[in-house]
């Protein structure tokens, strides 16, 4: 645990933070009237909102291209470091990731920014790094793609010569397979001496790896139909980083919906996954993984799951079902969720309001 770093270690057992509201459409691939703009006027008002409820951390997307489509899903995105900045002069306690693409950042340039946006919001800056994804946004900076394994490989360097321009106080040379820099000075340090809360998504092997050697949360899906499975997943995840000193989080990520009763919760959810999601931008998510029609059987049945698949675990209902489902997830060991919400702004009262109480009775949330 990092002294210091009191926001993402604060007494609240569960941890509760939004997902992707620095690209436009969120994460719902939708085309309703009040879908998600990502102006900033709209994420600063959704920041002092979340601050203001108690939520813990606000988690961008590293996203640098949209989908097409008639909304341009995620074509409107803001760079997360210096969209966390931004959002730190304005807010009090809530902890705010950049999701910095090792790759694309020089680590001497990206220590200092993440430097900045930590004291900007005194300690509440937090690192997600990614190691790339798809193939247009890596053309586009002109950057090549590194091959799987090679990716975590060229991440593992980054993250080691960061930390020790973070901590070192004379010059440093850091020579290694990937990165050859000579006199090393990096200065401030970030605030207190102490390194951000740092995370990781990876799924394969490499990914979790990663994430176990470097870092301090790490996010996994959340399986409703087999929590034991996700349990055990958590316990066996936390068990091997403690063997290696080192003790990790483990987060999850999803989508709420939460209205007055379940039935208003699930025909929106229903209608802004079917009739209102915007399918030319599902296509092209498809043609990214190589899925056509000619060459997919079950195409129209992959296309049909994309709107869903995309947000990941719906926790849609009443506050008292939202609430149930959050615990849910609490008692498989999970310290956290990062969810979207179709308009950050408008539903999160209700949250405040409804949901956050619930979970305090139910000893997710420390009383305020
Ligand atoms: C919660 C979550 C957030 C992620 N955020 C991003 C992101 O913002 N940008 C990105 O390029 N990849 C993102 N990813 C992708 C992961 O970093 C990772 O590349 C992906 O899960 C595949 O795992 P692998 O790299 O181990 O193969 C995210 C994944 C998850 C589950």
């Amino acid at each position: 645990m990092a002294p210091g770093r009191y926001q993402m270690y604060n007494n609240n057992p569960f941890k509760l933070g939004l997902f992707g509201a620095n690209c436009s459409s969120g994460r719902a691939i939708n085309k309703l009237p009040e879908r998600w703009l990502a102006d900033w006027d709209s994420c600063a008002a959704m920041a002092k909102l979340a601050d203001d409820a108690g939520f813990d951390f606000l988690l961008p997307i590293g996203r640098w291209k949209g989908y097409g489509g008639p909304t341009n899903f995620q074509g409107v995105t803001y760079e997360t470091v210096t969209w966390a900045t931004g959002l730190l002069a304005v807010t009090k306690r809530i902890n705010v990731f950049g999701t910095v693409h090792a790759p694309l950042f020089n680590p001497m340039v990206a220590a200092k920014q993440m430097v900045t946006a930590d004291h900007v919001g005194h300690g509440r800056f937090a690192l997600n790094i990614v190691v790339g994804w798809n193939e247009p946004e890596f053309q586009m900076s002109g950057i090549r793609q590194r091959e799987h394994g090679e990716r975590y490989d060229f991440a593992e360097e980054w993250i080691s010569a960061i930390k020790q321009m973070w901590s070192e106080d004379k010059p440093f040379d850091f020579h290694s397979a990937f990165l050859d820099l000579h006199s090393v000075v990096s200065e401030p340090k970030p605030d207190g001496r102490t390194a951000p809360f740092i995370m990781n998504a990876g799924s394969s092997d490499a990914g979790k790896a990663f994430a176990m050697r470097h870092c301090n949360g790490f996010f996994t899906s959340f399986r409703e139909h087999d929590v034991k499975k996700s349990a055990d997943f958590v316990a066996r995840y936390k068990a091997d980083a403690r063997a290696l000193g080192r003790d990790i989080d483990v987060f999850t990520q999803g989508h709420v919906v939460c209205r007055p009763t379940r039935k208003e919760a699930e025909d929106y959810f229903h209608y802004f996954t079917t009739e209102g999601a915007d399918f030319e931008a599902v296509e092209e998510i498809l043609r990214l993984k190589n899925v056509t029609r000619a060459n997919t059987p079950d195409y129209d049945s992959r296309r049909k799951a994309i709107p869903l698949m995309n947000i990941g675990y719906p926790i849609v209902g009443s506050p008292d079902d939202v609430a149930e489902k959050l615990a849910r997830i609490y008692g498989a060991g999970i310290s956290g969720i990062g969810f979207s919400l179709v308009n950050y702004v408008t539903e999160l009262p209700l949250l405040a309001q409804e949901l956050i109480p619930r979970l305090t009775k139910l000893g997710l949330r420390a009383p305020v």
